[in-house]
């Protein structure tokens, strides 16, 4: 769940708007239907759900090795996190100056945490994405599902004002393998709800499978 933050100086980061509440919607929702839940999450405002074992972390890096640990022993991952794409190549131990010129900072690539999650799958774990789409979405949806290798994406619109980051509902599209189902504004507890009930679908067919 939550945002990652890269930082900078010891004062600032990049980071996004991302509040938590979706993967903090789900984790509950989880452990009201008796799943053991383990919450990675980033630095958001929510305080610690009752019930669930929560890991706080704060850069991709962190967030990364904290997910991939835990991982071989989850039947279930779902990786609602904003994860930062980028973070600056250094982090200055001193705060940089404001000076008469603009600053210009480098930026290296993060690793997709959930692009690793997909290569390092088991066949009976069931793996499931976000995908925070201003456009293109089904398309964008779909790619994502195919080249991380996973069984369900959830595809936000992040445009709409009731939708995606920082606010209490969503409206998305779960897309799987073979089925695209789009799903009207909820809150984001009820939105919880509709993507464990096809987590439950999911697991089911991969045990008739084994
Ligand atoms: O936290 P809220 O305010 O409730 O907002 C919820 C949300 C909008 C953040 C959430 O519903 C959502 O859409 N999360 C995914 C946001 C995102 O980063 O989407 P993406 O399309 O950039 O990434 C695709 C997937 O790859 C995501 O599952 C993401 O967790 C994962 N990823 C991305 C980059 C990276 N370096 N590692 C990753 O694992």
């Amino acid at each position: 769940a939550g945002p990652t933050r890269e930082p900078i100086d010891p004062v600032r980061f990049l980071s996004n708007r991302s509040s938590g509440k979706m993967g903090f919607a789900l984790a509950q929702a989880a452990q009201r239907r008796g799943a053991a839940v383990t919450l990675v999450t980033g630095p958001v405002a929510l305080a610690d759900p009752w019930g669930i074992d929560v890991i706080r972390v704060t850069t991709a890096e962190e967030m990364a090795a904290a997910v991939l640990g835990q991982a071989p022993a989850m039947d279930v991952i779902i990786k609602s996190a904003a994860v930062a794409d980028f973070r600056p190549a250094s982090c200055q131990s001193l705060k940089i100056k404001k000076t008469n010129q603009g600053l210009r900072l480098d930026l290296i690539k993060n690793r997709d945490i959930l692009a690793e999650l997909g290569h390092r799958r088991q066949p009976h774990q069931v793996l499931v994405g976000f995908a925070a789409e201003s456009h293109d979405h089904l398309s964008e949806g779909q790619r994502k599902l195919r080249e991380k290798n996973l069984d369900l994406i959830v595809v936000n619109d992040i445009l709409g004002s009731e939708t995606g980051f920082d606010v209490a509902t969503n409206q998305v599209t779960l897309i799987g393998r073979k089925e695209i189902h789009p799903l009207p504004l909820l809150s984001k507890e009820a939105t919880a709800d509709r993507i464990l009930d096809r987590v439950v679908t999911l697991l089911g067919e991969k045990a008739i499978k084994e």
